[in-house]
């Protein structure tokens, strides 16, 4: 990811990343082709009777059809195929519509669980290193939740850090200028979501180490590149890491770049964390008042030890780039080609905040229009487009099947939130869909993009807020519009939904 965001940034090329639950099961199946899901409702019953993806299905499906890049589309074919519930090639249950997807969440249980992240715990272990959000477990994880949704979660919290966000707002804007004057025209900006992503990195790093690291500054600072680095690397090596045999790992070098690369991870948190360690004991001998926001707020808790704070800090700053990164740069390219719903948004953002006045997070949280496009935009391109939960306790039951404990079920969300009876013309951008203007508002599960229950993303409102408040500042000022000739951008998906090309958008002065 390393390589990913210093090549975006510096030359543009797409790619992505993020956490590895995505790994976490296969997807294919064989049993029941050619026959309709409601013949088989009517005759099967238990697991065994599901239709089933055999791995040669999968891998032909990966290779030979091309799905590998295509896990998303690969979903929709496989809910034609197989209709709403079917077992996958790695034992897993995949279910496909919102009406399952309620069911299955409402029975989530106290510690919920996303399955095996041996890919990621592993490291942890062979360097004695702690667990955060997404490695930790059971009670030990809901704790660690209750410490980490404080300050972050409620929106209330997170309207704190919008002046933070803000400032990077401004600096992101200033860059947006200085890269459009070089321009031939005067007002293109190529590769937006290497902008994007700088942005993203820029705006959880202020937030998380209550520093500016300086990403949107002309000159990217070392450390800063290093990291980027890392994580690209991390992303690109955990693939090999999953599917090759643990004995292949001293033969072949996938393994050492991946260790290498979180080493690179945690060092860059460990320094950051350090410091500000360092200034708060600084203080507390000058017997200063230690003010601060999150880092101080997690480092003054007596409930988390170092350790803990260390690995969580650096999940929390690896969860929150390539997400709301890649959703900026869909939701603008969704503007660019849909003008007047642009045009519909501009209306909001320039007649409810003063036209010199930097909105505060209440005001954008207030609009229904931004809102409804930035949901839209989730619900089009889901950056989590899989995930998973398995029901540890008791036996399960779901759509008329009865599951064994410990089944593991695959979250399909992309087809989820493309279900056509959710959400009618489901390629089609309508941000409308989520008015509360007196329509039927489509089934809540049809989209949820932030996960669902006290398992649910805990970065939402942060993320939300980024989005809101650099979305509407662009908008007041620019008329963002599409190259001439512009290709349709396509979606490839990695770790997270990326673009196939690099987006170039023109910024018009207002
Ligand atoms: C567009 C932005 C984002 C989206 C769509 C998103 C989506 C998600 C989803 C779907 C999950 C899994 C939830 C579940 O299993 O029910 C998740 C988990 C998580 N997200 Fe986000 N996320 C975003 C931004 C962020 C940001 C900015 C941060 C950091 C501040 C963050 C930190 C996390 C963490 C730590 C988890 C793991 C939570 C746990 O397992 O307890 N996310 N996110």
């Amino acid at each position: 990811m390393a390589a990913w965001l210093s090549r975006r940034a510096l030359s543009g090329n797409s790619s992505c990343r993020l956490p590895l639950y995505l790994f976490s099961e296969g997807h294919v199946c064989s049993r029941g082709v050619g026959r309709t899901f409601s013949a088989l409702q009517d005759k099967l019953q238990t697991v065994e009777d599901l239709p089933r993806v055999s791995s040669l299905e999968m891998i032909y499906r990966f290779i030979f059809q091309g799905y590998y890049y295509c896990l998303h589309e690969l979903q929709i074919y496989e809910k034609k195929l197989y209709g709403p519930i079917y077992k996958n090639g790695r034992k897993a249950v995949s279910v496909t519509t919102p009406q399952l997807l309620e069911e299955l969440m409402r029975k989530d249980e106290k510690f919920p669980s996303r399955g095996d992240m041996s890919l990621w715990t592993e490291y942890r272990e062979l360097r004695g290193l702690g667990y955060g959000p997404f490695t930790e477990e059971g009670e030990r994880w809901y704790n660690m939740r209750v410490v980490l949704n404080k300050r972050m979660l409620h929106p209330r919290d997170s309207a704190q850090y919008s002046r933070v966000i803000n400032e990077v707002v401004t600096d992101f804007i200033k860059g947006i200028k200085q890269l459009r004057q070089a321009s031939p025209t005067g007002d293109l900006v190529p590769d937006i979501s290497s902008r994007f992503y700088l942005f993203s990195l820029e705006g959880i790093a202020s937030i998380l180490f209550e520093t500016r690291l300086g990403c949107l500054r002309n000159e990217i600072p070392a450390g800063t590149e290093e990291f980027i680095n890392s994580i690209a690397q991390m992303f690109s090596s955990s693939l090999p890491v999953a599917i090759f045999p643990k004995w292949s790992r001293n033969l072949l070098p996938y393994w050492g770049r991946y260790i290498a690369s979180w080493d690179g991870i945690f060092s860059f948190g460990k320094i950051l964390i350090d410091k500000k360690m360092e200034e708060i004991q600084q203080r507390v001998e000058n017997n200063q008042t230690v003010e601060g926001e999150y880092l101080t707020y997690l480092l003054s808790n007596t409930k988390m030890s170092t350790k803990d704070v260390y690995a969580s800090v650096t999940e929390l700053l690896l969860a929150g780039v390539d997400t709301t990164s890649n959703t900026l740069t869909w939701a603008l390219y969704q503007l660019s080609k849909n003008p007047e719903i642009q045009d519909r948004l501009y209306e909001e953002v320039s007649t409810l905040v003063p036209a010199d006045r930097i909105p505060t997070a209440a005001e954008v949280t207030g609009m229904p229009f931004l809102r409804a496009v930035i949901k839209e935009t989730l619900r089009m391109y889901p950056v989590v487009s899989i995930n998973s939960r398995i029901i540890t306790e008791q036996p399960v039951s779901l759509g008329g099947y009865r599951f064994p404990k410990k089944t593991v079920f695959t979250l399909c969300h992309y087809a989820i939130s493309h279900d056509e009876n959710t959400f009618p013309e489901p390629f089609r951008f309508k941000p409308e869909r989520w008015l509360r203007d007196g329509r039927q508002r489509p089934n809540p599960f049809g989209s949820i993009p932030f996960g669902y229950g006290v398992r649910g993303c805990v970065g939402r409102r942060i993320a939300e807020l980024e989005m809101y408040l650099v979305l509407f500042r662009l908008i007041r000022e620019f008329e963002i519009k599409a190259r001439a000739n512009m290709d349709e951008l396509k979606i490839v998906s990695r770790a997270v939904l990326v673009p196939d090309k690099q987006l170039d958008l023109h910024f018009v002065d207002r």
